[in-house]
């Protein structure tokens, strides 16, 4: 146990690891295993922001989950766009529950405590410059594909009956993390009907995405809700590693 494991016991926090787009692909072998030991000596918990393989292929998986067997705390997470690309989600998300990932995703967990839910989430735009679902089938699809993602988070987060939740998203859900990034694609980055659902409950102490990977790493939802954007990317530019530790 380190010394940080011994303060949190003494007062109820617990350090949570949190680490997104790791982008797998068939040429990253073992590229994570001592990162996963690394962390299980520092943390309680890590979260993984979606984006965890670079094409959705099932060998990427698998080589992910090799590399999660170095890791020996609770891992919970959720899958990014590019987890989808092969067409075959439900596939990668079997193989990395197979090892030891508690997938989120209409279902939360709670660990040690505080409880995590999570989803994808997806695409829409920030604020005054979100999409509605007005004119064309086709917008009314996408947009509802925005609003289902935050559906399920809010439900997600009420089934929670923890003090303490995190939230683990792929897109973000406000634009104070997408800064850095052209601003012409800050509506492809994330949602601000996430952080709408976020902000309907007072546990909720952290959020945490990745997907916009030369994003800002700190933000806030319109309720104060800090949100950090753990691409690795951002958080290696930040911290001088690729994962960030947060007291929850
Ligand atoms: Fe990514
Ligand atoms: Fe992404």
């Amino acid at each position: 146990m380190n010394d940080q494991s011994t303060e949190n016991i003494a007062n109820g926090a617990i350090t949570l690891a949190a680490i997104g787009d790791l982008h797998i692909s068939e040429a990253s072998e073992r590229r994570y295993r001592d990162m996963f030991a690394e962390i299980s000596e520092v943390a309680d918990v890590v979260a993984l922001c979606g984006d965890l393989t670079n094409f959705g292929k099932t060998h990427e998986a698998e080589m992910l989950a090799e590399d999660l067997r170095a890791c020996t705390i609770p891992i919970v997470g959720v899958l990014g766009n590019h987890d989808y690309e092969c067409g075959q989600p439900e596939k990668v998300a079997e193989i990395l529950h197979q090892a030891g990932m508690t997938v989120l995703d209409e279902q939360a967990a709670v660990v040690e405590g505080v409880g995590f839910a999570g989803v994808k989430g997806f695409i829409g735009g920030f604020g005054r410059g979100e999409l509605g679902a007005f004119g064309e089938e086709a917008i009314k699809v996408f947009v509802d594909e925005s609003i289902n993602e935050a559906r399920k988070l809010e439900n997600a987060l009420r089934t929670l009956r923890t003090d303490r939740a995190v939230a683990v998203l792929h897109y973000s859900p406000v634009e104070d993390t997408v800064e850095g990034e052209p601003k012409e694609i800050y509506p492809f980055l994330g949602s601000s009907r996430l952080a709408d659902a976020v902000d309907r409950f007072d546990n909720v102490k952290a959020v945490v995405h990745g997907h916009a990977h030369t994003g800002a790493f700190r933000g806030r939802t319109p309720r104060g809700v800090p949100v950090y954007n753990c691409a690795q990317f951002v958080v290696e530019r930040e911290e001088g590693r690729p994962y960030t530790l947060l007291e929850i």
